[in-house]
């Protein structure tokens, strides 16, 4: 059988591509399980300073969870299919960054996945949406969430409730990917995006999406406090004093991680 997760590497980027493309990388079991090894092993392999992850084919990114799993399954069989770990929380609490690499269609527990992840990136030719209503179920890998915090509600609940599919120019414009380029530059401009980041200190890049992150659990006065505490704590790297110094010296820094 096919591996469902392939594992690629470009310098300190890890590209993960989910590898069903005649299912347009539907999310089944077998994925979600490959899935969950694949960022257990890249999580402590301090080579990987950034992850990408995206779908195999010219069509799909993910074009949701696998319907074909859901017919016939009973509450509880459900409940053991949505169990801890989920991908949709690993990915979102990830210590190291995540692009979503947005190749084509961008659906239901795909978009919930891209929603996951720190920045999106996305073809011109993609098309998003949270189609569930037309199965008669609501999103359930945190969409009806995430993607309300990140596109208001009024955005969210036009797409939940309609399962309309929207393209990129206007997933953009409503906030749902932060960039959108030409097919055929897709993975040369994310893997651009995603190296440059992996060139920063992987122990700063860490508390600053801690940072970011806590913005969605804290209220602003709350949020600016951690923050500051997380400023001071950069204080005590090995890295802040090497950035400050290469800063000075005229020079690019040479980080350590430490
Ligand atoms: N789960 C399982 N199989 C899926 C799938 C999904 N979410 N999305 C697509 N597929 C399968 C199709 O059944 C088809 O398989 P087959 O060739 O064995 O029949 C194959 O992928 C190609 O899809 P197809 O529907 O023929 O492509 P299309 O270009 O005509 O349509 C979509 C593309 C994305 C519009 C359509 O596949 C679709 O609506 N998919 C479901 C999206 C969805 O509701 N996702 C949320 C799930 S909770």
């Amino acid at each position: 059988m096919a591996e469902t997760i392939l594992v690629e590497r470009e310098r300190r980027v890890a590209i993960l591509t989910v590898n069903r493309p005649d299912k347009l990388n539907a999310l089944n079991e077998q994925v979600r399980v490959d899935m969950l090894a694949a960022l257990a092993e890249i999580e402590t392999d301090d080579s990987v300073g950034v992850v990408v992850i995206t779908g195999a084919g010219e069509k799909s990114f993910i074009a949701g969870a696998d319907i074909g799993e859901f017919e016939g399954r009973s509450p509880f069989d459900q409940r053991h299919a949505m169990r801890s770990p989920r991908i949709f929380d690993i990915m979102s609490s990830f210590p190291k960054p995540v692009i979503a690499m947005i190749n084509g269609f961008c659906l239901g527990g795909g978009c919930e996945l891209a929603l996951s992840c720190d920045i999106r990136i996305a073809s011109e030719k993609a098309q998003f949406g949270q189609p569930e209503i037309n199965l008669g179920i609501i999103p359930g890998g945190g969409g009806t969430q995430r993607l309300s915090r990140l596109v208001g509600t009024g955005h969210a609940m036009r797409l939940i409730l309609s399962g309309d599919r929207i393209p990129a120019a206007e997933a953009k414009e409503i906030g749902l990917v932060e960039i959108v380029v030409p097919a055929e530059e897709l993975r040369a401009k994310t893997l651009e995006l995603a190296n440059r980041i992996a060139s920063k200190s992987p122990l700063t890049l860490k508390i600053a999406k801690e940072a970011v992150r806590a913005s969605q659990k804290m209220t602003v006065e709350e949020g600016v406090t951690y923050e500051r505490d997380l400023f001071c704590l950069c204080f005590s790297s090995a890295d802040k004093e090497e950035g400050v110094k290469a800063f000075l010296e005229k020079r690019q820094p040479q980080w350590t991680g430490r």
